[in-house]
């Protein structure tokens, strides 16, 4: 079955083919960060806007990389969230009009499920049940993955998601939006010289919270007489020595509660060298094995929604189909069942 999917949830608008016996056969993004850049931060109203000038060249680019026309396409799956309504509309009713139009099934996806499916896109894909990490800029969660749609949650982020604390600190550093990549290039050319906390290390349940982390950045900012490159580096260092601590150890936690022996690691986050070489330490210690996304596929992207999409229309019976359609800007990912 081929699958167009479509991702439109926040600043990036991505498209792709998934085929069910081929695999992964295009995918193209558009990254609105240059957009966004001048506020500092994601503008939503701009953002719907781009993804409306985006989503149907980059359709025709997909096809025409993969060979395909767009009567090939037997399904479509779309992003319905969590995200920004507005650019979540945009995806949903570009694909929910595409596949009324070629009279095809489509199936909204959960944002966070295309994330977490994400390495199963590579060439060794984990079995099930694995423990997953969903570090994004949304979401801090660490979750039992006993098949498509059999998610359980273990812990979650009390406060800021990981991804977020990247940021926030970031602009407290005086480093733009967005901060993650650029504060990580920063912590690579630090030292070790301050000490910030590790909240939640020792706690006895499988949840974090970074929010205190980034107050007691600010507060080490505010008590330094200036914020020359090297102290930028050097507070960045530490930060992201907390960060990936605390997130190795709390998923080899999971990994000992749940005697699971695979752990996948998806979102934003996941690209962040320092935390695939700590967790690739602690899985070596420990006898476990762990997969990542490529890097391209860690953050948002179309593949991982025609793929999660592709999973999903595979395994549903064909039903008479529905056209009519809503965003769940808001959407937890426990709710998801497995497909029938
Ligand atoms: O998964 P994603 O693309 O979007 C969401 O669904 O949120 O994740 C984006 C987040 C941002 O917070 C970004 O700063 C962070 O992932 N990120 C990183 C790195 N690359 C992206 N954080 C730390 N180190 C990185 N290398
Ligand atoms: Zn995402």
């Amino acid at each position: 079955m081929l699958v167009l999917g479509i991702e439109s949830s926040c600043d990036e608008t991505g498209v792709a083919l998934y085929d069910t016996h081929r695999g992964l056969l295009a995918h193209a993004l558009h990254s609105q960060i240059d957009m966004h850049a001048a506020y500092g931060g994601v503008v939503p109203e701009l953002a719907s806007r781009d993804h409306i000038r985006r989503a149907l060249p980059l359709t025709r680019q997909v096809l025409t990389q993969a060979d395909k026309n767009l009567q090939d396409i037997e399904g479509i799956a779309y992003t319905q969230g969590p995200g920004l309504a507005g650019a979540l509309l945009v995806g949903t009713s570009i694909a929910q009009s595409l596949a009324f139009a070629l009279n095809v099934p489509s199936v909204g996806v959960h944002h966070l499920e295309g994330h977490l499916l994400a390495p199963l896109l590579e060439e060794h894909p984990p079995a099930f049940p694995f423990v997953a990490l969903l570090v994004s800029g949304g979401h801090s969660q660490l979750m039992r993955v006993d098949g498509i749609g059999q998610y359980e949650l273990l812990g979650d982020t009390l406060d800021d998601a990981a991804g977020e604390a990247f940021d926030k600190t970031a602009k407290l550093l005086g480093l733009g939006y967005p901060g993650g990549p650029a504060l990580s290039r920063l912590a690579e050319l630090g030292k070790p010289r301050f000490q910030l906390p590790r909240p939640m290390l020792n706690s006895p349940d499988l949840n974090f919270s970074f929010s205190g982390l980034k107050t007691a950045v600010l507060t080490l900012v505010n008590n330094q007489s200036s914020l020359d490159e090297e102290t930028i580096q050097d507070i960045a260092w530490e930060f992201q020595e907390s960060v990936t601590e605390i997130l190795t150890l709390k998923c080899m936690k999971a990994l000992k509660q749940t005697k699971l022996k695979r752990l996948v690691v998806s979102g934003g986050v996941g690209a962040n060298r320092r935390l695939r070489e700590r967790l690739n330490e602690a899985a070596a210690k420990r006898g476990v094995s762990v997969n990542y996304p490529r890097l391209e596929f860690c953050t948002d992207n179309g593949a991982m929604i025609a793929f999660a999409g592709a999973m999903r229309l595979h395994a549903m019976q064909p039903t008479l189909q529905n056209y009519s359609f809503s965003v769940r800007p808001r959407w937890d990912l426990a709710e998801l069942k497995a497909p029938v």
